[in-house]
């Protein structure tokens, strides 16, 4: 699966794609991510970037011509174009079968916005679809970008050690229930004991176990999953 991000920011992502399960994804050849600085697209001498509002107001709002020039040659370089996607807290809100959509694409253009917002012409012209990853207002998309590619990677076959590891995830359980409390050694710490089923070896009582501990704390953390 292939991640193209425009951002203001690349550097934002260096760290992040360093490590751990993305690092081994991407050294593995299962994803890559390209990063596209869209000042880079400006045309003037000052790589203008923003602008003020018209109308007035406070902020800079994202100009239209770099947005739109660095999609289109971004969408250009290889093929399939990908879904374009702009991370906007005016978006749909980010779940798990969101995720599902998205990691089944083979290319995905994400658009990271800063400041106020962008011009709405970039939507007008470009027609991405717009996501948020919840209800919150961030800096800019960056992180909503990294939120994306981290979800879809543990999706993608053989990014996990274990394949059933992202299966058993809170919810991607075919219940779609949050996970099951984990334990590992020691069986003591503070007097806090493993729970005995665990240690049974009954695998019947042990799946049994984990399904009302999931139940349980749907029900009290999450009653909207339930309904
Ligand atoms: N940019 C700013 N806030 C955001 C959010 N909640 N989701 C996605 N992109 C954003």
């Amino acid at each position: 699966m292939r991640f193209d991000v425009l951002t203001l920011f690349p550097e934002i992502f260096s760290g992040y794609l360093s490590q751990s399960l993305l690092k081994k994804g991407i050294d593995a050849g299962l994803l890559a991510v390209h990063l596209h600085d869209i000042r880079r697209w400006t045309t003037d001498k000052h790589q203008k970037v923003d602008d003020r509002p018209f109308g007035g107001g406070p902020g800079m709002v994202i100009k239209v011509e770099p947005v739109v020039d660095c999609v289109e040659a971004v969408q250009k370089l290889v093929e399939p174009a990908g879904k374009l996607i702009l991370l906007s807290p005016q978006g749909k809100r980010l779940d798990q079968d969101l995720v599902k959509e998205l990691a089944a694409e083979p290319r995905l253009v994400l658009v990271c916005g800063r400041y106020e917002g962008f011009d709405q012409r970039i939507i007008d012209v470009l027609q991405p679809e717009e996501i948020s990853i919840g209800d919150y207002v961030l800096n800019g998309g960056e992180a909503a970008a990294m939120v994306v590619i981290d979800a879809c990677s543990r999706l993608i076959p053989g990014v996990l050690g274990d394949e059933q590891s992202s299966q058993d995830d809170s919810f991607s359980t075919e219940s779609g229930q949050l996970e099951f409390p984990q334990y590992t050694r020691p069986r003591e710490f503070r007097g806090l004991t493993v729970p005995e089923v665990l240690l049974s070896g009954d695998h019947g009582e042990i799946a049994r176990w984990r399904q009302e501990q999931s139940y349980l704390k749907t029900k009290e953390r999450r009653q909207d999953l339930l309904e």
